[in-house]
């Protein structure tokens, strides 16, 4: 790999790409990048195990758009998440350390959320690879593993005191998974308790959230997930209202489905038509929910199997809308 432009300035960050497995691949940081040329983006968690046993130079090879990017890593063993993180370190702006996944088969080594329950080795894993790479370290997290176990305070002061440059806090417990609502009102305390920045995380999914959050918590930015799904504009149109209050309109369905489109092609080029078409399905849900009739479109979308077909299906709903318009 060439040489990227991997700098970072941490004080210009307003808006996170939040993290995304399954989701979040080249094409979607491209698309980001459409719109915003600054906010983080970040890799999909990076098993550092499985990094480790097989240094395949495609898990760590990225776009020079892509760039500032942070590589999440996930694992619990000190030695491990290092070498990983010297891996990457040549490659990463900086290193992100996973300690909110929930998924059972994360969290059952001790990895991911379950890393809320052994602050110590967090701060162990925390220090050890800033030793190593000598690179901005963050962490993100949970409110802690269950509503009565919650120890994100204390946690995240540890975690500062190891080092880290900043921490995101999903404002959600390890038990909630992704149900309920992220309790915004937990990252105020958490912005009152610490020094370092604190980026808020969890159902901001439009400017009005964005700005809802930020006035409530005092967070110095946002770290936005879903809400990208289905709106490439969304981190661009929240960092501009951060920093000049100017509220842009959200894309109208029109000109979502030509973001699907364009999504759609990319990923074809991108992976095949086969492969990219099964993975488009995950996303028709975001871009089409406001239409009329949005269940018996998707229904239909995630059966075909040609690009052609796929497009012909949105030139319906198009057609349909314009008419009603
Ligand atoms: C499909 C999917 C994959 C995710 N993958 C990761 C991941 O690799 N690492 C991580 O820290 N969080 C991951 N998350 C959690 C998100 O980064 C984010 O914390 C969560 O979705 C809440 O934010 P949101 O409401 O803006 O989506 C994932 C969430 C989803 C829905």
């Amino acid at each position: 790999m060439q040489a990227v432009n991997k700098k970072i300035n941490i004080d210009d960050i307003k808006v996170i790409q939040a993290p995304l497995a399954g989701i979040s691949d080249v094409v979607f940081r491209g698309l980001i990048r459409k719109y915003n040329s600054k906010c983080l983006m970040t890799t999909e968690m990076i098993s550092s195990e499985m990094l480790c046993n097989n240094p395949n130079p495609r898990i760590i090879k990225f776009e020079e758009f892509e760039y500032p990017l942070s590589f999440q890593l996930v694992g619990h063993k000190i030695d491990k998440m290092t070498k990983a993180a010297q891996i990457v370190a040549p490659y990463a702006s900086m290193i992100d350390i996973n300690c909110g996944c929930p998924v059972k088969k994360v969290v059952v080594s001790g990895d991911g959320s379950a890393m809320m329950k052994t602050p110590e080795l967090a701060c162990e894993i925390v220090q050890s690879i800033k030793e190593a790479t000598k690179l901005p370290i963050s962490a993100k997290f949970r409110l802690g593993w269950t509503t009565q176990e919650e120890n994100y305070i204390e946690f995240a002061k540890a975690l500062e005191k190891a080092g880290v440059s900043f921490v995101t806090l999903h404002a959600r417990t390890r038990s909630q998974m992704y149900q309920g609502s992220a309790d915004w009102s937990k990252i105020k305390l958490l912005v009152d308790e610490l020094s370092i920045p604190v980026f808020a995380n969890g159902d901001i999914k439009t400017i009005q959230d964005a700005k809802k959050c930020i006035e409530m918590t005092g967070a110095k930015g946002v770290s936005i997930g879903r809400g990208i799904m289905g709106d490439f504009t969304l981190p661009y149109r929240i960092e501009k209202y951060i920093e000049t209050k100017e509220i842009i309109p959200e894309p109208d369905l029109i000109q979502k489905i030509e973001m699907l489109k364009e999504h759609l092609r990319l990923e074809v080029q991108h992976m095949g038509e086969k492969n990219g078409i099964k993975f488009m399905r995950k996303f028709y849900n975001y871009y089409i929910s406001s239409t009329r009739n949005a269940s018996k479109y998707r229904s239909a979308l995630v059966t075909l199997e040609t690009e052609k077909e796929i497009l012909e299906v949105l030139d319906e709903i198009l057609s349909i809308h314009t008419a009603n318009i």
